[in-house]
């Protein structure tokens, strides 16, 4: 099944929007699979965001990413790494439409809030990058027959 990683960046922890995010998450109708508040360390962090080592950016990046703890979330559903990415926003919050997390919550692309995986394939890798064995739960929800027939 589909799966993708979404992290609530230093700053959204930092202005009290942890709950807000998951919120909208969980009430779209994706399920939670991982949840933990966590310091990252440097190398992780260069890790995730290997892809964009080249930027003039990536220094600033990675320290904003180290700048406080971090919370991790692994989300499962049909189609749920498209749809995050939807409900999140562009990167850059000013062109982020309203209604939208970055759209509503945040004003600059070095403080956009959150982070969510772009494809499926860097779904699974970015679960496996910052969840251990065993901090990911495979549970049924109660929901599943009412939000898909
Ligand atoms: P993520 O979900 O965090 O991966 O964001 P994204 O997929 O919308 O953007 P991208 O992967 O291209 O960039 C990753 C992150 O790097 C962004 O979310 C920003 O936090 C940061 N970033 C990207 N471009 C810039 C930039 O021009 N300046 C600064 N300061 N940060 C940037
Ligand atoms: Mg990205």
């Amino acid at each position: 099944v589909e799966e993708t990683y979404i992290m609530v960046k230093p700053d959204g922890v930092q202005r009290g929007l942890v709950g807000e995010i998951i919120s909208r998450f969980e009430k779209k109708g994706f399920k939670l699979t991982g949840l933990k508040l966590f310091q990252c360390p440097r190398d992780l962090a260069e890790e995730h965001y290997k892809d964009l080592k080249s930027k003039s950016f990536f220094p600033k990046l990675i320290e904003y990413i180290l700048s406080g703890p971090v919370v991790c979330m692994a989300w499962e559903g049909v189609g749920v790494v498209a749809s995050a990415r939807k409900l999140i926003g562009s990167t850059d919050p000013l062109q982020a439409e309203p209604g939208t997390i970055r759209g509503d919550l945040a004003v600059q692309t070095g403080r956009n809030v959150v982070h969510g995986s772009d494809s499926p394939e860097n779904g699974k890798r970015e679960i496996a990058l910052w969840f251990k064995e065993g901090e990911v739960c495979q549970w049924t929800s109660a929901q599943a027959p009412w939000l898909r027939e």
